[in-house]
């Protein structure tokens, strides 16, 4: 192997007055593979990160909740851990910003900023809410704009007309927070002195840290004087007081990026590693940050200079990426697209969502477009159509004529080369991020290990006596095809890899393990790694999404009209279609909660002396308790399904209307549990 290296990877730190929505994800998603990726080339990997605590928002929100901005940090650290848990993120370590660790840190680099002259002290003219007793920020800050008049315009810039300005240009102004007229007050700031990094964040910008049009906006950025940064927030503030300065606090964007290094120090604490020799400037350790393109200034400019006033190592690369567009356009509450990670997770397995925006990810800063209809045809066609496809294929010859054992040996050894000659080109693509360039290499071996299984036809053979050896062979080929590329997409789709771990019994993380085929080797029996998206669930994403943000329902489509009057039919099936569907009066014999599952309930139903459990989306709308006793419909004949909190055998039929509550069908008094309904 290649020599080890040692890498810090973060993502941006989420604020923590909100949820975690996909634009969010798209970024901890890129980042996550990237880690999970370089665990499996057997680097060592740290991936740290934290809730960015800080901030007049934070403040306020705490205010309007009555409760402190604390409480208000530690309920939303507990969510989005969840929610990343949740999405298969392999995080090390997720923190917050507001603790001593971080706070330690800070006064560390602020004081040998200090030390170095690098810190400037200034009276500046700032707008004042006498009413609230606060200096506001540009943001809470509105009036007209003072170049075309428009109303209602932030202090900063105007949305009419483009134009950027100093909040005391603007026309009327008032504050955002109680309505006063805001007035101008002075008071005493700190700034770092950019100017004097010029020559050495010239040099970084130009040392392959960045991406190349990163590194060109840099280079305009550096034309003009690079101006002083004000790193001073008057009282009141929710963050770190300036040492010296009780009523002075650090602006939320200087501690924001130390929190990455408290973070890594907290896992250097808990794993023995040494903080000090990471962090030294000519360390050899790296150290990659994942952002969004919004915030570069912040990690490109600010955040070197920091790093490099305070003697400590800088960025080896900032990577940034996107935003992210559903359905192509901003995510919009009102169209459902404004989408929190919770709300997928409620109807949605995570892998198809990592493995789709894998297959869009390049390297560059382009936005990505969550389409939804795309979104299910691609992961229905890769995942399940050609991936898992493979597997479940080959599976059962293997445990019907091998006695589950694969075959001793590969009857086309040329074929499975072809798979490890691709290897290092697809790991070049992981490493630079050119993840989609990866899933097009894999999807074509794919594509040709079903051509292979296609042409020697398993399912014929094994008809004829005699030949269960070649079908044991041909098979053994296909797992062994298959579990290259499970291997490879473990860091892209790393449970349903799990899955497929347990199922050939043996681990997928390591890709040195690859080159070596699995022969005479047991493999488990096959269980459904991934199963379909459909449109239902989709679109109850869409729907959830409108009713948790209380948008109203979309003005524009003509068919929601057409819909609300005449209801549009399912495709019409015959009757023997219909008598496929075994309907049975079940008795709901307990409810319970799901942990973890906002919508689910679990019953256990006697189908007439036939037990069966099922995972129903009805939780919310039904006391658990209430339900016992009762009696229901339920489709007895539907495949079991694995779903994330367990297996549903069966479904439980329930009518719902354009809001989406259910009414759980009930026949009339007097039947019994397992009469069949024609
Ligand atoms: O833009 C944001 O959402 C910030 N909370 C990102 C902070 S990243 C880092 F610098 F901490
Ligand atoms: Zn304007």
């Amino acid at each position: 192997m290649t020599e080890k290296r040692r890498i810090l990877v973060t993502a941006a730190l989420p604020y923590a007055n909100g949820p975690i929505h996909l634009g969010h994800m798209l970024e901890y998603i890129q980042t996550d593979i990237w880690a999970r990726f370089q665990r499996a080339r057997g680097h060592e990997v740290w991936f740290a990160w934290a809730d960015d605590a800080h901030g007049t928002p934070i403040m306020l929100q705490a205010e309007k909740e009555s409760i402190s901005p604390e409480q208000l940090i530690d309920r939303m650290h507990a969510e989005h851990l969840r929610d990343f848990e949740d999405f298969g993120l392999s995080h090390d370590n997720f923190s917050s910003t507001h603790t001593e660790a971080n706070q330690g840190l800070v006064e560390r680099i602020w004081q040998r900023l200090n030390e170095r002259g690098a810190v400037r002290t200034r009276t500046i003219e700032q707008f004042y809410d006498p009413d609230r007793g606060m200096f506001l920020p540009d943001r809470f800050i509105r009036g007209n704009c003072p170049r075309c008049g428009a109303a209602d315009q932030y202090g900063d810039s105007c949305e009419v007309c483009g134009a950027t300005y100093d909040p005391t240009e603007l026309v009327e102004p008032r504050s955002v927070i109680s309505g006063a007229r805001p007035v101008v007050r002075e008071t005493e700031h700190f700034f770092v002195a950019l100017e004097d990094f010029r020559d050495s964040l010239a040099a970084w910008v130009r040392s392959g840290a960045l991406q190349d049009e990163v590194a060109n906006k840099l280079e305009e950025w550096f034309g003009d004087r690079l101006r002083d940064w004000d790193v001073t927030r008057d009282s009141p503030y929710f963050g770190f007081p300036i040492p010296g300065n009780p009523d002075k606090y650090f602006y939320v964007w200087l501690d924001a990026p130390v929190g990455y290094l408290a973070s890594f120090a907290e896992i250097c604490q808990r794993e023995g590693l040494d903080f000090e020799q990471w962090m030294a400037p000519d360390t050899e350790t790296e150290m990659h940050h994942f952002i969004g393109k919004d915030i570069i200034y912040f990690h490109c400019l600010f955040w070197p200079a920091m790093l490099e006033g305070a003697g400590l190592r800088r960025p080896t690369a900032v990577h940034a990426h996107g935003f992210l567009t559903v359905n192509g356009a901003k995510m919009s509450k009102s169209r459902g697209t404004f989408i929190k990670a919770r709300t997928w997770l409620d109807h949605l397995h995570p892998d198809p969502l990592r493995y789709y925006f894998a297959a869009k990810l390049g390297s560059g800063l382009a936005d990505i477009d969550l389409n939804l209809d795309d979104f299910r045809a691609r992961v229905n066609a890769d995942l399940v159509g050609k991936l898992v496809n493979i597997a479940s294929r080959s599976a059962g010859f293997i445990h019907r004529l091998g006695q589950g054992r694969l075959g001793p040996a590969l009857p086309d050894q040329a074929l499975y080369e072809r798979f490890i000659n691709e290897h290092q080109a697809i790991l070049a693509e992981f490493e630079s991020r050119n993840y989609h360039q990866a899933i097009r290499r894999i999807m074509a071996l794919a594509d040709e290990a079903n051509r292979y299984i296609d042409e020697h036809k398993p399912w014929v053979l094994a008809r004829e006596a005699g030949r269960e050896e070649e079908v044991i062979a041909i098979c053994t080929q296909g797992l062994n095809l298959f579990r290259i590329m499970m291997t490879w997409l473990a860091p892209v789709i790393p449970a349903t890899a799990a899955a497929a771990g347990r199922f050939l019994d043996v681990a997928l993380d390591r890709f040195d393990d690859i080159d070596r085929p699995l022969l005479d080797h047991p493999i488990r029996p096959f269980e459904p790694l991934l199963t379909r998206v459909e449109q239902t669930q989709t679109d109850a994403v869409l729907e959830a999404s409108r009713q948790s943000l209380g948008a109203p329902p979309p003005a524009e489509p003509a068919s929601a009209t057409a819909t609300a009057t005449a209801p549009e039919f399912a495709d019409e099936i015959d009757f023997g279609q219909f008598s496929r569907v075994d309907l049975r009066v079940a008795r709901i014999e307990s409810a319970e909660t799901v942990e973890g599952a906002d919508r689910l309930l679990r019953l256990k139903l006697d189908l007439g002396g036939v037990q069966r459990e099922i995972l129903a989306g009805i939780r919310g709308h039904y006391e658990p308790k209430d339900l016992t006793g009762r009696l229901t419909v339920v489709v007895a004949n539907l495949a079991p399904r694995k779903m994330r909190f367990g297996v549903s055998e069966g479904m439980v039929l329930a009518a719902s209307g354009e809001d989406g509550r259910p009414f759980l069908l009930e026949p009339d008094s007097g039947a019994e549990p397992g009469m069949r309904i024609r």
